[in-house]
C-alpha cells in the first residue's frame, strides 16, 4: 500500500546454523497440526513505568478478543514474578498483591486454550525448565511433540500440556549451549525457531539480560509501539494506543530485540532490517466503549463517521467520479482492465458480493468473487489483464493473506482493501484502499463492512466513469454519496423502533433472510450477524431461490426477513411475499421510503431512507445490525465476544 516503503536488509555476519542433533531427531519426528482459530493477545513492556498496570491495562483492550485465562510476568532484579487466572482479566488483577513487584519489563497474554485444557498450569507467561526464561505466545507449534520427546531426553521436564511450553524450553537450550556473547539471548530465540514448524507470534524474557525482550512472528501479528523511553509490543495496537501511536509491524520471519530505547529488527537469516515506522491515526477514544453498552452498538452508531471517511479526498474536483490515489494505476491502466478477482473470508465476502453486482452494473466488466481458502488451493484461470482485490478489514486473516500471495505469484496485479494501515495484507499487496473505518473492536464486523461497501460502489462509479457512465449519471451517483452519512444517521435515530420489533423475534429458533440481485449479499450478511452473535440459525437466500427449497423451513416458527428495496424488482419481491404470508410465517421488510407494501402483508417494517440503487446495500445493512444485536441483547448473549469467533483468523 502507498504508505508502506520497502525495507532494506542488510546482512551481518553472524551465521546460523541449527543443532545438526536435533534436526535429526526432528526429521524423524510427528508434526501436529491444529486447525484452531487464534484468539490469544500478547503485550509486552519496557520502560520506566510499573510494568503490571501497562499489561493489565493493555489486556483489558484486548479482552474483546476473547480468552480463558490470562496471565502476567515481571522482570525484577533477576527474579520472574507471575500472577495467572482462569477467566476474565479482572480476576488477575484482583490476585496480584501490592506486595508484588513487577518492575519495568513484562509480558502479558490472554489465552484461548488449543493445547491443553483450560487450565491455571496452561495458561502463559510460561517459564523454562531452568527457569531462565518466560515466554507468551500466539500461534500454534505443530512439531512441538517432537521437540518435547528430544529435550525430555535432554533431562527437560514440562508442567503443562502446552506447545508454548516446549517453545520456552527450546530456546533455554539453545541459549546454554551458546557461548556467552552480546547476542546470546537473540541468536538463542533465532536458533529454537529455526527447528520450529507452525505459526507463532512471541515475546520473550530472558533472566540473564533484565533490560531486554525478544519477539518474533510467523502468520501472527505483532507490533511495536515506540514511546519516549519505553517500547511496547502487542498482537494488536488498540493494547497501547492509550501510550503512543508510533509503531512498526513486524514481518512474517522478523525477530526484534527491544530494549526501553532502542529496537532492532533482524531476520531468521540474521539480515538487518532498516524498521519502517507508521503513525496510528486513531484515537483513544476509538478503543473505548465510551457510553455505549457494547462496542458493537458504538460501531454501528459511528457509521455515518466511518462512511464519510471512507469517501474523504477520495472525489474528482467536478464531483462526477471517485478517485484512488492508492491504485497506483493510471487511468490508461484502469481501462485496460477486464476482468476483476475479488478474495476474501466471512463478512468481507459479502462485501465482495455486492462489488460483483455493481461493477458489472454499472461498469459492465465481469467481476469473480471467490473464498480466499478456496482461491489459494485452486486454480482459477484468469486473463491477464485481471485485477485482483482482497478484501480484509484486519488485514492478518491467514487465508486472505496466502490467497494475496498465490496471486502473485501468478503475476495478477494484485492490491488489498483493508481497513489496518500497515497490516501485512497491506505490507504485502502491490497498492489498494485503505478503507480509515477506524479500529474495530467488537468481533462482528459493522462499521468495516459497510466501509468496504462505500468502497466497492465507489470503485463501480470509477469503472462506471472510465468506460459507458456518463457525466451527469456520475454526478448523480456521488452526490447520493455524499449524502449518505446523514441517511444513516436517520436509520440510527429509529433504533428504539427496530429494538422493539427485534425483541419479538428473540426467542425464534431459526430465521432466513431473503433479497434479490444486490440484496442477496446483504440477506447473507443479515444472516451472518444473527447467527454470530445471537447464535439462532439463520441463512440467507437469494429471494426466488427460496421456493427451491427453503420453502420448506417456512413455518409460524420461522420468520422471513425480506430487503425489499428496489422499485424495479418491486412486485417481484411482493410475490415472495406473499407466497410466504400464505405458509403463515411472520415476515420483517426492510424497505426505501415510498414502497408500496400494504401492512396486511408484513408483520414489522423497518424503512429506510431511499437512495441510489447502488447505494441501498449499506443503508439495508443498517437495520439489520441493529436487528441482531437486539436480538442478541433480549437473548442475554456476550455481544462482544460472541462464542468461538475471533476477530481476526490468523491460522488456517
Ligand atoms: C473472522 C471474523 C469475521 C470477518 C472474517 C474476515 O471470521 O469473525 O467478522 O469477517 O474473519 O476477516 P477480515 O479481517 O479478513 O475482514
Amino acid at each position: 500500500m502507498p504508505i508502506i516503503e520497502g525495507k532494506r536488509k542488510r546482512c551481518l555476519s553472524l551465521t546460523l546454523t541449527s543443532d545438526i542433533y536435533l534436526k535429526n531427531f526432528l526429521a524423524k519426528g510427528p508434526a501436529m497440526k491444529s486447525m484452531n482459530l487464534v484468539m490469544c493477545s500478547i503485550i509486552g513492556y519496557v520502560g520506566v513505568k510499573d510494568v503490571a498496570q501497562i499489561l493489565l491495562d493493555g489486556l483489558e483492550r484486548l479482552e474483546y478478543r476473547g480468552y480463558d485465562s490470562a496471565g502476567i510476568t515481571g522482570l525484577k532484579d533477576g527474579t520472574f514474578t507471575s500472577v495467572k487466572q482462569l477467566g476474565r482479566v479482572k480476576n488477575l488483577s484482583n490476585a496480584i498483591k501490592p506486595s508484588m513487584n513487577f518492575g519495568n519489563l513484562g509480558i502479558g497474554h490472554t489465552r484461548w486454550a488449543t493445547h491443553g485444557k483450560v487450565s491455571v498450569k496452561n495458561a502463559h507467561p510460561h517459564v523454562s525448565f531452568h527457569g531462565l526464561f518466560s515466554i507468551v505466545h500466539n500461534g500454534v507449534i505443530e512439531n512441538y511433540e517432537s521437540i518435547k520427546q528430544y529435550l525430555a531426553k535432554q533431562g527437560y521436564k514440562f508442567y503443562s500440556e502446552t506447545d508454548t511450553e516446549v517453545l520456552v524450553n527450546l530456546i533455554e537450550y539453545h541459549f546454554r549451549k551458546e557461548p556467552d556473547s552480546e547476542n546470546r539471548f537473540l541468536v538463542s530465540v533465532q536458533k529454537a525457531l529455526l527447528h520450529v514448524r507452525g505459526t507463532y507470534g512471541i515475546a520473550v524474557l530472558c533472566k540473564n539480560n533484565p533490560e531486554e525482550m525478544v519477539i518474533a512472528r510467523k502468520s501472527s501479528p505483532l507490533i511495536i509501539g515506540i514511546g519516549k523511553n519505553e517500547m511496547f509490543v502487542a498482537s494488536d495496537a488498540c493494547a497501547f494506543v492509550a501510550y503512543t501511536k508510533n509503531v512498526v509491524y513486524l514481518n512474517d520471519g522478523e525477530l526484534a530485540h527491544i530494549t526501553c530505547s532502542d529496537f532492532s529488527i533482524t531476520t531468521m537469516k540474521n539480515e538487518t532490517i532498516d524498521a519502517v515506522k507508521c503513525e496510528l491515526d486513531w484515537k483513544v477514544e476509538d478503543v473505548s466503549r465510551g457510553e455505549h453498552e457494547h462496542f458493537m452498538l458504538k460501531e454501528i452508531c459511528e457509521q455515518p463517521i466511518s462512511i464519510e471517511n471512507a469517501m474523504r479526498g477520495r472525489f474528482s474536483d467536478d464531483l462526477s467520479t471517485a478517485k484512488f490515489g492508492g491504485l497506483q494505476l493510471l487511468p490508461r491502466e484502469l481501462r485496460q482492465i477486464d476482468r476483476i478477482l475479488f478474495c476474501a473470508c466471512g463478512t468481507a465476502w459479502h462485501a465482495c458480493l455486492v462489488a460483483e453486482y455493481l461493477i458489472e452494473k454499472y461498469a459492465r466488466i465481469p467481476v469473480e468473487v471467490a473464498y480466499s481458502s478456496e482461491f489459494r488451493y485452486g486454480n482459477v484461470p484468469l486473463d491477464k489483464n485481471t485485477l485482483v482485490f482482497i478484501v480484509s478489514q484486519s488485514g492478518e486473516t491467514l487465508d486472505s493473506l496466502a490467497a494475496l500471495q498465490e496471486s502473485k505469484r501468478k503475476g495478477y496485479r494484485t492490491l488489498a482493501i483493508t481497513n489496518a494501515i500497515g497490516s501485512t495484507i497491506a505490507r504485502e499487496s502491490e497498492g489498494g484502499i485503505y478503507q480509515h473505518s477506524g479500529p474495530e473492536i467488537g468481533v462482528a464486523s459493522t462499521k468495516a463492512f459497510t466501509a468496504q461497501l462505500c468502497i466497492v460502489a465507489m470503485l463501480a462509479l470509477l469503472f462506471g466513469r472510465l468506460h459507458n457512465m456518463g457525466f451527469d449519471e456520475g454526478s448523480e451517483f456521488v452526490q447520493s454519496l455524499l449524502e449518505l452519512p446523514k441517511k444513516i444517521s436517520q436509520i440510527l435515530d429509529k433504533k428504539d423502533e427496530i429494538q422493539r420489533i427485534a425483541k419479538k423475534y428473540a426467542n425464534c429458533k431459526d430465521m432466513l433472510f431473503l433479497g434479490r440481485q444486490s440484496m442477496f449479499p446483504i440477506a447473507l450478511e443479515g444472516a451472518l450477524k444473527l447467527k454470530e452473535i445471537s447464535y439462532i440459525h439463520a441463512e440467507g437466500y437469494p429471494a426466488a431461490e427460496m421456493k427451491h427449497g427453503p420453502i420448506a423451513l417456512i413455518s409460524e416458527q420461522c420468520p422471513c426477513v425480506f430487503l425489499a428495496t428496489q422499485k424495479d424488482i418491486w412486485q417481484k419481491n411482493i410475490s415472495n411475499i406473499q407466497e410466504v404470508k400464505a405458509r403463515n410465517a411472520k415476515i420483517v421488510v426492510v424497505a426505501s421510503e415510498g414502497h408500496q407494501i400494504s401492512p396486511d402483508h408484513i408483520d414489522d417494517l423497518m424503512e429506510i431512507p431511499d437512495t441510489h440503487d447502488a447505494l441501498k446495500p449499506i443503508l439495508a445493512t443498517i437495520p439489520l445490525q441493529l436487528f441482531a444485536y437486539y436480538i442478541a441483547k433480549a437473548r442475554g448473549c456476550d455481544i462482544d465476544k460472541p462464542r468461538n469467533l475471533a476477530k481476526s483468523v490468523t491460522v488456517e
